[in-house]
């Protein structure tokens, strides 16, 4: 296959999909019936394994979804990766804190937020009595790191989307903190700034959803903590109502 032609299905997302009807229809090495038609058919039939992987991934357990997202290759971020970064916490947490995507040191270790920016996670938390792990699980938009900590590309948050999709879902969390506009802006579908999404409450698959800072961009940009802490006992109050219901 041309690379011109891989980096087109990778901007479609259909890189695995390729990679699995190797032996089939869309295969171009194979004598084939459909060379004569060739764009709608492959692009109708490598809809619908899409449509069927993320079926696959909507069924999956705990265990299924973790190896299945340790062996990942729907993208080109497997190719840089040490591990993929799960995601950690409370698998029942009533808060879900998603990020963008693994730095060097989460690369380095399989835990999302370990480096600086996981500790000012950590103390934002603890500013609103939560601690990781208890009640709290911490995941983000790609599993993978994204090469010199760039921000992941829409191909690639779009082919992590069923993990997240099905974390969110095995989870139930009451409520979702979108740290940071990558996050913020996968999840709501918006290309709207993080100035106009936080101090509202949104919803991501009916659940509510508020939007902060990503804790990276509050180590450099100290006027805006203050904010991030309206937004932190924003969250607090919300969970408070979402409680009492
Ligand atoms: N930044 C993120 O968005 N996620 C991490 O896991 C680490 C840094």
């Amino acid at each position: 296959m041309s690379r011109r032609r891989k980096e087109t299905l990778r901007e479609l997302g259909l890189t695995p999909i390729w990679h699995r009807r190797a032996d089939s229809a869309l295969d171009e090495s194979a004598p084939s019936t459909l060379a004569s038609d060739r764009s709608v058919p492959k692009v109708n039939a490598a809809k619908e394994v899409t449509n069927d992987r993320e079926a696959q991934i909507s069924r999956m357990d705990w265990a299924q979804l973790k190896s299945t997202v340790a062996g990942c290759i729907a993208c080109p971020l497997c190719e840089s990766r040490t591990q993929t970064v799960f995601g950690v916490g409370d698998e029942q947490a009533n808060w879900l804190f998603i990020g963008e995507g693994p730095g060097a040191r989460e690369d380095k270790t399989g835990e999302p937020f370990v480096g600086q920016a996981g500790k000012l996670l950590d103390n934002m938390l603890r500013s609103i009595q939560l601690r990781r792990g208890e009640g709290v699980y911490i995941t983000n938009i790609v599993k993978c790191r994204p090469p010199n900590n760039r921000a992941p590309e829409p191909g690639e948050a779009e082919q992590c989307r069923p993990y997240l999709k099905r974390q969110i879902v095995l989870i139930k969390p009451k409520l979702i903190v979108a740290l940071g506009k990558v996050a913020a802006q996968n999840l709501l579908h918006t290309n709207e700034n993080i100035a106009n999404l936080r101090g509202m409450l949104h919803s991501y698959a009916d659940i509510p959803l508020i939007v902060t800072y990503h804790p990276a961009y509050l180590l450099r940009s100290l006027t805006d903590k203050a904010k991030a802490w309206e937004d932190l006992c924003f969250a607090k109050a919300t969970m408070q109502s979402l409680l009492a219901q």
